[in-house]
């Protein structure tokens, strides 16, 4: 706040603008004041003692209309604001329901890969964190008024489309998978990899069918069709309740006819080379091992639609970024692929960012698919849901909507958890952490900003220019007032970091420091001045509470 005031007029005696902002810190402490600086580097170019130094710039900073006091203490000159000065800044956000949009991005598009998931599977938990942080991050950036476009790149092609077309006809049928869920598919996938161990002959079969569905084969195509439109079903109910969306489900199928042009520039470049029968890019240069585009039986494979997905993406959206949010156990995929882009000359090779994340395990080992050790994402939500649900009805049994309230609650605590910690951090999944709706979670975020809804439902209207600011400016509202005001620059960190917990973190501690002013001070007060001043910051919390939430994807429920 104010560094660049600050930095301008205390460019005096020799210093540089740029100098004295680099050197500005935030102290840690309240009572070393609002910002400090720190002389001692200052002391080398000036040929003076750093507590001269600062002694010599406090005038200057006392001169400032917004500066209660500048003290020096040591090397440091410690700034104080003018509180009330500061607190009249909180106005705009009591005003308006959304905060912190900026347009900072304006005529600069990024395409966000995220969610992705893999058609014929049922999402499992393993697929939430792509799907929230992916979802955060495009909400995010489109606060900040860039274009943003939202792309499933679905898992819609490989070997086990044969698989599952083997398994449906020896073991069920078309209309029988038609009809229901995304669960017995998963059934029919299990059992083929438990009975292809005996019989892997099977392998072949299904490899046969995969070569149907390749060659555009009616009676292939007709199983993948319901394949994907079985899982499509069940995965849009899950992103319904997540509050997520794309602009775009081209998936690895929708690359099939669009590989050509790119293993033509390979070619023509003499990037290609045969191995084994296989078509590869040698990467040794980079100290990688080779990425391989075209199998020995003409196959592509998943980089060879990366390739293709990337070009497409440049030439529809002219992206200024491309980022995808995939595990980081694909990092050797995305530098290969990236590595082989600039090997192209492709346009947006510079561009092209993996926004990698930690994994997600069991208690007692990995996931698998295959033999069906793995949590469901729909029993998480449902379950999360359901202690709501019990929660309320022993608290609040005469709520309104008590089972919207409960969805929101519920989904939001399994979102949340997945957003709390730093992306790369690996998870083991726990119900208990999941279902624990106390201390640093959605719920309590959620219940904070409830509280804000009751006391201003109660407050009435409010006028801050009838504020006295006094009356949020203790020790207390002061720190929910500096929450405020740097919501918005956690905000763009949180885009330039593309970490959303930045965001979450932040809610929380709004949410905390809120609620230590909230048991000391009443809202609703007869005191006009005071009132208006406190109405004004629960609301100015209310919405940046509200917004963060929003981008989050987390539902704010008005009572709870
Ligand atoms: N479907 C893949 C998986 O679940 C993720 C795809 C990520 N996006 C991409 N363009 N490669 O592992």
């Amino acid at each position: 706040m104010f560094e660049n005031d600050i930095a301008k007029a205390l460019a005096v005696e020799g210093l540089a603008v740029q100098d004295v902002f680099c050197a500005l810190e935030v102290p840690k402490e309240a009572k070393m004041g609002d910002i400090c600086l720190p002389c001692f580097k200052f002391s080398k170019t000036l040929r003076q003692a750093p507590p001269v130094i600062a002694a010599k710039l406090a005038p200057y900073a006392q001169s400032l209309p917004f500066v209660e006091k500048a003290e020096v203490v040591g090397g440091y000159l410690n700034i104080f604001f003018d509180r009330n000065t500061v607190a009249a800044g909180i106005a705009p956000l009591a005003t308006s329901d959304v905060v912190g949009k900026s347009d900072e991005g304006r005529g600069k598009t990024i395409c966000i890969d995220y969610s992705s998931v893999n058609i014929a599977k049922p999402f499992h938990i393993g697929h939430l964190s792509t799907t929230v942080i992916g979802g955060a991050l495009y909400r995010i950036f489109k606060h900040l008024g860039y274009n943003t476009v939202g792309i499933n790149h679905l898992g819609d092609w490989g070997t086990q489309f044969g698989k599952l077309i083997v398994a449906t006809r020896k073991w069920s049928s078309l209309e029988e998978v038609a009809k229901n869920d995304e669960y017995f598919l998963n059934s029919l996938y299990v059992r083929y990899h438990k009975e292809a161990e005996a019989h892997p002959e099977m392998d072949d079969e299904a490899r046969a069918w995969f070569k149907r569905i390749e060659d555009g084969d009616s009676e292939a195509t007709k199983y993948f069709d319901v394949f994907k439109k079985v899982t499509m079903e069940a995965v849009g109910k899950i992103y319904d309740r997540l509050k997520i969306s794309f602009d775009s489900y081209a998936g690895e199928s929708f690359y099939n006819d669009k590989m050509e042009s790119c293993l033509k520039i390979l070619s023509d470049k003499g990037l290609l080379e045969e191995s084994d029968g296989a078509k590869v890019v040698n990467l040794d240069k980079y100290d990688m091992p080779p990425c391989l585009l075209v199998k020995a039986d003409g196959a592509t494979l998943y980089a060879t639609r990366d390739l293709a997905a990337a070009y497409y993406r440049k030439q529809t959206y002219d992206f200024y970024k491309c980022l995808y949010v995939v595990a980081y156990q694909q990092n050797l995929h995305f530098k290969q692929l990236f590595q082989v882009l600039k090997l192209m000359d492709f346009a947006g090779a510079d561009d092209m960012e993996h926004i990698a994340f930690g994994m997600v395990s069991m208690e007692d080992g990995s996931m698998s698919t295959r033999n069906g050790r793995v949590i469901w994402l729909k029993e998480v939500l449902d379950k999360a849901v359901e202690k709501a649900e019990k929660i309320i009805s022993e608290k609040n049994p005469d709520l309104k909507n008590k089972e919207q309230v409960a969805e929101s609650v519920g989904v939001g605590a399994v979102v949340f958890s997945a957003l709390w910690n730093n992306r790369i951090k690996d998870i083991v999944f726990s119900y208990d952490k999941v279902l624990n709706f106390d201390g640093e979670t959605a719920p309590y975020v959620q219940y904070t900003y409830a509280r804000c809804a009751s006391a201003l439902r109660k407050g009435g209207a409010f006028d801050p220019d009838k504020a006295d600011l006094g009356a949020i400016t203790t020790d207390e509202g002061y720190e929910v007032v500096k929450s405020l005001l740097s919501f918005g620059e956690s905000v763009r960190q949180a885009a330039k970091l593309r970490e959303p917990c930045l965001v979450t973190r932040h809610i929380v501690d709004l949410a905390g420091k809120f609620n230590r002013f909230y048991i000391g001070h009443r809202i609703v007060v007869d005191d006009e001045g005071t009132r208006n001043a406190r109405l004004m910051l629960t609301a100015a919390v209310k919405h940046t509470i509200g917004t963060g939430l929003s981008l989050l994807g987390i539902d704010a429920p008005e009572e709870m």
